[in-house]
């Protein structure tokens, strides 16, 4: 396995999913984990991230000195590289001209690192993000490729198997990127590749096992992606033990209660319990406006409802969540703690006066791998490749106060413009769509009648990881199609919008 050190680079992430892609296992650290558990993890090779910080800075940080002495193998990333070329010497500084975006790297030495690539005239293209450069190089070190502005853009020194590269090989815009970190975890740190989803399976199915022996597991099924395969896995470890709870809160879309329950009870053969509290859910919620609101009084009810159900249900000795490397990653901030924009009140997230012993067992796991588990797992594509759903549901997008009526006409809407975007082989393109349903009236006229009514906003957008967002730029006949089948479809509806804002400045619900 692989060790990456972060010291706080926006795509750090990237370079974790690029090695696990290339089916080997590694896991972020800070940058200031202790060397001992550095020894302890027992890495095969070591990645040090870029990173917002100057090494010239009075507190930059740094990884434990002792680790380049370990003789594991150590790829310098960016910000890394300068750490290496500073420790041993060299003289790092700020270049006359920042460098952001494309450059043309020119590969001087072909041996390792850059090996088997298909150069066109011995250059590559690769995206760069500095404003400091390498001015004297550290001894024992010699120059692997350059570009206009970076006369050290790639060393090592091969007798310590050290690498360094000024440019970001995890991102997409460098050309062969994936090649060049698979040069390195492959040949140069020797490791196998041997990690995939199926052999993830296999492992964690005789994990569990073991972890819980004859007890009792309960897991939270909401029907996304995460919980649903939670749940296959428990329950092909532990069949039985396992009892999975389903509440139904009133904010499904239209069709969600009864196909979760098809697909886990009559189809997987899941002990599934199903908990009916759409009253409770829409009587705590009248007359409640403020978005921050909704999201408390939901997460606690939740809570509550799930306390009761647990408890009726005797005793559990485990818990299970569908919590996800992304989770867990402790992330390097030298920005300072971010303002509270909305609480992502998750609502999965139990308290932990419950005492129960957690079972995470994707907490390794991407998304883009908790996938390929389930489908490994035979995980319906449907359910696999679903858009985010937010906790609070339907709730957050019927703006202002909540009714039955109101829930039950967004809930015709959204599912006939995500049926359309199904239809025209749109769905997986996006990374989000649903309808938000406005308090506003507004005139209208249909047939000789002056008509008085909804509101409908669609939502469609593009998106990596939800933090940023575009608006889709859907075919206007599909847009069109969706308009006139809502108008037309769901009484009340005289209106349907198309929101054209990004995130941000937007964000992608309305509350
Ligand atoms: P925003 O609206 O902040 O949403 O751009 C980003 C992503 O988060 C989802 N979202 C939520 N998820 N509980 C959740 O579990 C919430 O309260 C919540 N609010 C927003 C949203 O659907 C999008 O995927």
């Amino acid at each position: 396995k692989i060790l990456i050190l972060d010291f706080g680079s926006q795509v750090t992430q990237l370079i974790a999913r690029r090695i696990r892609e290339s089916h080997v296992y590694c896991e972020i650290h800070p940058y200031n984990m202790p060397l001992k558990d550095i020894k302890a993890f027992n890495p095969k090779g070591i990645i040090l991230s870029g990173g917002p910080s100057s090494v010239y800075d009075v507190n930059a940080p740094k990884p434990p000195d002792e680790i380049y002495e370990l003789g594991i193998p150590i790829l310098g990333i960016c910000y890394g590289l300068q750490l290496i070329a500073q420790h041993f010497g060299g003289h790092v500084d700020k270049a006359a001209e920042r460098e952001y975006g494309r450059a043309e790297l020119s590969i001087l030495n072909e041996e390792d690192l850059f090996n088997k690539l298909q150069l066109s005239k011995g250059r590559l293209t690769v995206w760069m993000s500095h404003g400091d450069r390498i001015e004297h190089l550290p001894e024992d070190f010699e120059i692997l490729a350059r570009t206009d502005n970076a006369p050290v853009a790639a060393i090592r020194n091969r007798d310590k198997n050290i690498y360094a590269i000024q440019f970001h090989p995890e991102v997409a815009h460098t050309d062969q990127g994936k090649d060049i970190l698979k040069n390195f975890i492959l040949k140069i740190c020797d490791v196998q590749p041997v990690w995939t989803p199926l052999n993830f399976v296999e492992s964690q199915l005789e994990k569990i096992r073991e972890k819980v022996g004859g007890k009792r597991v309960l897991c939270g099924l909401s029907g996304g992606v995460d919980s649903s395969v939670v749940a296959l896995l428990l329950h092909k470890a532990i069949g039985d033990q396992l009892t999975c709870v389903f509440v139904n809160n009133g904010l499904l879309r239209l069709h969600e209660a009864e196909d979760v329950q098809r697909a886990f009870r009559e189809h997987f053969k899941i002990n599934l319990v199903y908990v009916d509290a759409e009253e409770r859910f829409l009587k705590a919620l009248e007359g409640v406006v403020d978005p921050e609101r909704k999201r408390k009084i939901i997460g606690n009810l939740f809570i509550d409802i799930f306390e009761d159900e647990a408890r009726k249900l005797g005793e559990f000795e485990f818990l299970a969540q569908g919590t996800l490397y992304p989770d867990v990653i402790e992330s390097v901030s030298f920005k300072g703690p971010s303002a509270t924009i909305k609480s992502h009140h998750n609502v999965g997230g139990l308290p932990e006066k419950m005492h129960f012993k957690l079972i995470e067992p994707l907490r390794e796991l991407f998304k883009d791998e908790v996938r390929e588990v389930g489908f490994q797992l035979g995980l319906d594509e449907k359910i696999l490749h679903r858009h985010p759903f937010p906790g609070p549901g339907l709730a957050i997008r019927v703006l202002g106060d909540i009714t039955r009526d109101k829930l039950d006409t967004l809930r015709k809407a959204d599912y006939i413009a995500i049926e359309e975007l199904r239809n025209h082989g749109l769905y997986r393109k996006i990374w989000q769509a649903f309808c938000v349903l406005l308090p506003v009236q507004s005139v209208g006229v249909m047939g000789d009648e002056r008509t008085y009514e909804n509101t409908i906003v669609f939502r469609a957008v593009t998106s990596l990881d939800g933090m940023t967002a575009d608006w889709a730029h859907i075919p206007y006949n599909v847009l069109s199609r969706i308009s006139n089948r809502i108008i037309n479809e769901v009484n009340g509806v005289n209106r349907v919008a198309y929101d054209i804002s990004s995130k941000p400045p937007a964000t992608i619900e309305w509350e």
